[in-house]
């Protein structure tokens, strides 16, 4: 017999989780207005809101974050982590900031400027966010197929590069500030992108004369999926395919709460001297001194052992495993999935899921809030209430695809848990006919809205 694929890590501390009633969590969710952000850890079971931040550190870096150098400037742990980057990415030049978020801000207030355009494919929340605030527009150019939950293809993350072809060849070069491809694509459902499409839009940035940027936030999820999945890579190690996804960039910016394991911290990578100082002003202004930025030294230790631990083989494969296996049982119950998996996440196709609920009345997030009371299992909406309103007509934006995201931070449950959350949206699934009405909007920000809106049950 074949021996099954095990974590390759045992557990030496444990935090527990707390059980609560029906008749608490209808309370505790109508007293949060119905956002699953406002809600106490503590009234939440299984937290899968998100994958970013939330890991479990190793003892490895746990202990590195004793040996953290705290000085203002020149600190050894900076430069542990320098080094780290270059053996990985290739980048010479880095800047470290607090999250990817941050890293953004740095970035774009050096090279976006009103009136701008950055393709790409899905662009994140806060990365358009960052974008749209500076009156600029992010073109999503993801192939079509990633808005077909069902349809299996390799690397549906991809950029379609006609769609690219015909932004870049649309505007002037000085409007483009970059074309930013995000790896893997969170927003089209954790899908990688493969090492052909960069290669491919890394020939257009050549020929329209612009930069390429990763928004590397799961860069060894998506080298994992070239590995397994594109012709010519399966002998070749994680980092060495690392190595020349980044090769075809110009630079890149890092969230390191995910594929490197921490609880905090973001960097940005860059290729161009000259655009690294420029840049440097800025991380000065918001982040901190060019040594540490956002980061303590200990924050900075722990990443760079995080960032080795994070593209090793054996731990992508059950963590990229964990997902399948919760992706497999809510199949197996019929539960409307995203394939092929994420790399992250389990999506949920809420308009196959709720098909009676209009999407003006966000079935999303209605399924979000359904599962929450359901067995206290916290998601998070990936559809209409996260796109934001259209920055000009202040018209709502429905997308194509509306979802909701189970992630799994990283070692951090057991395949029992992943059965009870099964379960628990089986259970959903169920009832599901019983379920007929969704959410209106009392009060939202003029941005990044689905962090903080209110609601009411219509
Ligand atoms: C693809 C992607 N880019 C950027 C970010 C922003 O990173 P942070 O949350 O560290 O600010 C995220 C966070 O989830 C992300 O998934």
């Amino acid at each position: 017999m074949d021996l099954p694929f095990t974590e390759p890590f045992k557990i030496k501390m444990v935090e527990n989780i707390y059980k609560s009633t029906k008749d608490q969590r209808d309370k505790w969710i109508r007293e949060a207005s119905f956002n699953l952000f406002n809600l106490r850890s503590e009234q939440v079971f299984i937290d899968l809101i998100t994958d970013s931040g939330t890991g479990a550190m190793s003892d490895k870096q746990w202990s590195a974050m004793m040996l953290g150098d705290e000085s203002y400037a020149g600190a050894s742990s900076y430069y542990k982590l320098k080094e780290a980057i270059k053996e990985i990415t290739g980048f010479n030049y880095f800047l470290p900031t607090h999250q990817g978020r941050a890293a953004e801000n740095v970035l774009f207030s050096a090279i976006v400027k009103e009136g701008d355009i950055v393709p790409g494919n899905s662009h994140f929340d806060t990365t358009k966010g960052h974008i749209e605030f500076r009156k600029a527009r992010a073109v999503d150019c993801t192939v079509g197929i990633a808005s077909d939950t069902t349809a299996w293809d390799p690397f549906k993350g991809n950029v379609d590069l006609e769609k690219l072809e015909d932004v870049l060849k649309k505007y002037p070069a000085e409007k483009i500030s970059c074309i930013l491809i995000t790896i893997t694509n969170n927003s089209a459902g954790g899908q990688p992108v493969s090492m052909e499409n960069l290669r491919g839009a890394r020939k257009l940035a050549d020929k329209y004369g612009t930069r390429l940027f990763l928004d590397s936030a799961r860069f060894a999820e998506n080298a994992w999926f070239i590995k397994k999945r594109e012709p010519g890579y399966s002998d070749k190690g994680i980092l060495e395919i690392a190595g020349e996804m980044f090769s075809y960039s110009d630079g890149m910016t890092m969230s390191s709460k995910k594929d490197a394991i921490v609880n905090m911290g973001g960097f940005i990578g860059f290729r161009d001297e000259e655009l690294f100082h420029k840049a440097t002003t800025y991380n000065i202004m918001f982040e901190g001194f060019i040594t540490y930025g956002g980061m303590s030294g200990r924050d900075m230790n722990a990443l760079a052992q995080g960032l080795y631990e994070g593209i090793d083989l054996s731990y992508l494969e059950s963590r990229i495993g964990q997902v399948a296996y919760l992706g497999r049982k809510m199949k197996e119950y019929g539960i409307p999935v995203l394939e092929p998996f994420g790399g992250h996440a389990i999506f949920i196709d809420a308009k196959k899921f709720l098909p009676e609920i209009p999407k003006e009345e966000f079935p999303g997030q209605t399924l979000a809030v359904e599962i929450y009371i359901e067995g206290g299992v916290r998601s998070v909406e990936i559809g209409a209430l996260m796109a934001d309103r259209d920055p000009v007509t202040r018209e709502n934006r429905y997308p194509e695809l509306e979802m909701i995201r189970l992630a799994l931070p990283r070692r951090v449950f057991t395949n029992n848990h992943m059965d009870y959350v099964a379960a628990v949206v089986r259970n959903v699934f169920e009832r599901r006919d019983n379920i007929k009405k969704g959410f209106r909007i009392l009060r939202e920000a003029p941005i990044l809205r689905h962090f903080t809106v209110g609601l009411e049950r219509v």
